[in-house]
């Protein structure tokens, strides 16, 4: 109980908020909803951050009936996501709901437009899981070129040229790791100026096409929406130089998975691995055998570090956002 500066959506423009100090009488509700849940260290010091401002936390974890995110939503003021599925029924079983922050970079699982229409301000915490993502990448490459770690003779990535696609936070990563390992790195990012790969010494594509013809691993690092979504497939695969590897921690919608089963079916010396398994997936494990491999759940972003540094930075956005109004990483703007 007590006297807190918080905002309240206005009802016009529903996603701007006005700010002003009222008499509440209960406290406000953090909602911490996650079916892959953080480590305790993250859980502990999220507990800290929104107690210490004075609201209380709620706990829901490894649920697996979409019913109890309903109802642990219904009187949460804020609430911090990961993959968890945001879906216009979550929104409109929320009664007090103004604010989602989905802890990590992809916001694809959050429906935007019916957030925006409830006045709900939705933010992500790009960076903060960046670097155990980035360091999977490596793993996922000497992991393909040593035979899945089974015997026999494998290849080293040093000396082999890796394409980044995509040059956000994990991209940038990527493409210094990869570098620092002796690999020659090529990146394409139609977003990001010339000035930048110029700055970080690294070679850009000047197309898709010149990317994927010379990458003999390729990291892929674009998100999932109306543009990307089935964008790699046959005609890229087909491009990619003998023995090449497509390497993906991003999202499976990105992949034309028929696209990439004809790709394979013709050439034999292709290889996938991919940390968001495919919707395919047995039918490409039987298919390609050891030239396909998933993880059993997406771990990318699966460290205590990450966890530790995408929950604080969601817990402290939520108390900036209701004590100082700070909308810095809204993504529905
Ligand atoms: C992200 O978009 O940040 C990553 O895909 C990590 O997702 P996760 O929080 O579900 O592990």
């Amino acid at each position: 109980m007590g006297i807190v500066a918080h905002p309240m959506p206005q009802k016009k423009d529903a996603t701007k908020t006005v700010f002003f100090t009222s008499l509440i009488t209960e406290k406000m509700k953090i909602l911490v909803a996650t079916e892959k849940p953080f480590a305790k260290k993250a859980v502990d010091g999220i507990r800290k951050i929104v107690e210490d401002a004075g609201y209380e936390l709620a706990l829901l974890e490894k649920y697996t009936d979409k019913a109890d995110l309903l109802a642990a939503v219904k009187d949460a003021d804020a609430l911090i996501i990961r993959s968890d599925k945001v879906t216009a029924e979550v929104v409109d079983a929320a009664d007090k709901l103004k604010i989602v922050v989905r802890a990590g970079a992809g916001y694809d699982n959050v429906d935007l437009a019916a957030c925006t229409a409830k006045g709900i301000v939705v933010m992500n915490t790009p960076g903060q899981n960046s670097n155990a993502v980035a360091e999977l990448v490596l793993g996922m490459m000497v992991f393909m070129a040593r035979n899945q770690f089974t015997p026999g003779t494998g290849t080293e990535i040093k000396g082999k040229r890796l394409g980044v696609h995509a040059y956000g936070n994990v991209g940038r990563i990527v493409a210094k790791n990869g570098k620092a390992l002796g690999m020659e790195v090529l990146v394409f990012d139609p977003y990001v100026p010339a000035e930048v790969f110029a700055a970080d010494g690294v070679k850009a594509a000047s197309s898709i096409e010149e990317l994927y013809a010379n990458s003999d691993y390729l990291s892929l690092h674009i998100p999932a929406t109306a543009e990307t979504k089935k964008s790699i497939g046959y005609k890229l695969l087909m491009s990619m130089p003998k023995g090449a590897t497509l390497v993906n921690t991003a999202r499976k919608e990105v992949i034309d998975e028929e696209g990439l089963a004809k790709a394979f079916t013709e050439r034999d010396d292709l290889k996938y691995i991919t940390d968001i398994a495919a919707d395919t997936q047995a039918e490409l494990n039987e298919k390609f055998g050891k030239r396909v491999f998933s993880t059993a759940k997406k771990m990318g972003a699966e460290t205590s570090e990450a966890n530790v540094n995408a929950g604080l930075a969601a817990a402290s956005q939520i108390v900036d956002f209701f004590v100082n109004g700070n909308t810095k990483f809204q993504v529905n703007k």
